[in-house]
């Protein structure tokens, strides 16, 4: 269930830090992909960063025209290429010399120039977990600085692919702000580096990483977080692009569970709930901590419960010994922080229908998605 006044508000925070400098930013759909999501911020004036020829179409449904649209990811196939060559993109993010090849023949092939960044693996160390860092030498994400450099100035493609900018995406849920600074002061040095070398570039594409408190971290404030980055990219003219996820939809959202049964093995009690990993995987891929609390406040003693839910794997478990108000069979728990990466990474693992998803307006909701049915389960099959 998700805040539309916590989407818009957040939405707008961002784009007030950073209204010092001509910029952009282009919610990562991938964080939470529902159209009614994406229709609200596209209607805020959001533009969109893309990772696959799905998420264009989920965009295009909507009417979000190609020039508010930036395509990331190491993967693009020829023909998610192509549709979005097609929808006029605003820029599509390199990630290899392999790729540039693919762009440059399809973008010659319909005799449309495409407008391109090189995206920049600054080898910056951040992000909350090793899963979902991203922005060092080891990974797999963009091009090393010479590399980069060497197809900047490389005129052989010229006719087809034109240089517009310059990505990079250091990783996820960073809370301090000297990875980005970091980053932001080598990927600036390297425009000016580079317009002495006669290749100007007028985009720098910063990604998103915005971490956002779970428990009791402390996320970086907006408004730090801008002026680390401003002072860098205004002397360079460019227009910049950011790529916030979380931040933007993590907060808007819970995922409501009810109780199922209360279990107690020797000394410890098992609350099992009817969501599940397959609903919001998070804990169990990333270790990641989403506070569970009662719906309705029961006044019961305070017991510490292991919160699982029925599906057969030990890693099915949202949170360990968490202290929580004895709940009964029946009641309803709400999932904190579940906006970011929830619904986006369920799974129908163990034949479980994904659940429904609800969009809170004012005091009114709507079912933004419904609940899937057995039926769903094997269509297709
Ligand atoms: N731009 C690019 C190129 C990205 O790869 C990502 C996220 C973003 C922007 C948005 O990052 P954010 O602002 O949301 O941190 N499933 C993981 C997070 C994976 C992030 C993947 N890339 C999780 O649940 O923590």
């Amino acid at each position: 269930m998700y805040s539309s006044a916590s989407v818009l508000d957040a939405y707008r925070r961002f784009d007030r830090a950073f209204r010092g400098i001509p910029h952009t930013i282009c919610y990562a759909v991938k964080a939470n992909s529902n159209v009614s999501i994406l229709r609200l911020l596209a209607r805020a004036g959001s533009s969109f960063d893309i990772v696959s020829g799905g998420e264009l179409h989920r965009l295009r449904n909507i009417g979000v025209p190609g020039r508010r649209i930036v395509f990331s990811g190491v993967g693009k196939t020829r023909e998610e290429i192509r549709e979005a060559l097609r929808a006029g993109i605003l820029i599509f993010n390199v990630e290899s010399e392999a790729e540039l090849e693919v762009l440059a023949e399809q973008a010659a092939h319909f005799r449309h120039r495409a407008s391109a960044a090189l995206r920049v693996n600054p080898d910056v160390q951040a992000g909350g977990h090793a899963h979902i860092s991203t922005g060092h030498h080891q990974h797999k994400f963009g091009i090393d600085w010479d590399d980069v450099r060497r197809l900047f100035l490389d005129k052989s493609r010229a006719r087809w692919i034109s240089w517009r900018g310059v990505s990079t995406h250091i990783g996820s849920q960073i809370l301090g702000l000297a990875p980005f600074r970091r980053a932001v002061v080598r990927v600036s040095s390297f425009v000016r580096s580079l317009a002495r070398a006669g290749v100007n570039l007028s985009y720098v594409d910063l990604g998103g990483g915005v971490g956002i408190r779970y428990t009791n971290e402390t996320p970086p404030n907006l408004d730090a977080y801008a002026r680390a980055i401003v002072a860098h990219i205004r002397p360079l003219g460019c227009r910049l692009l950011l790529e916030p996820g979380r931040a933007i939809v993590g907060p808007a959202g819970v995922l409501l569970t009810r109780v199922l049964y209360l279990k107690r093995n020797r000394d410890k009690i098992f609350v099992i709930v009817d969501a599940a990993m397959n609903d919001l995987i998070r804990p169990a891929l990333y270790d990641a901590v989403h506070p569970v609390t009662p719906v309705l406040r029961r006044r019961s003693i305070v017991v510490r419960a292991d919160i699982v839910g029925p599906v057969c794997e030990t890693g099915d478990c949202f949170l360990h010994d968490w202290p929580i108000e004895l709940p009964e069979s029946g009641d309803l728990l709400a999932i904190w922080a579940a906006g970011a990466y929830g619904f986006a990474q369920a799974s129908n693992y163990n034949s479980r229908p994904r659940p429904a998803e609800i969009l809170v307006q004012k005091n009114r909701f709507r079912v933004v998605r419904h609940r899937e049915s057995q039926a769903d389960l094997i269509r297709g099959e």
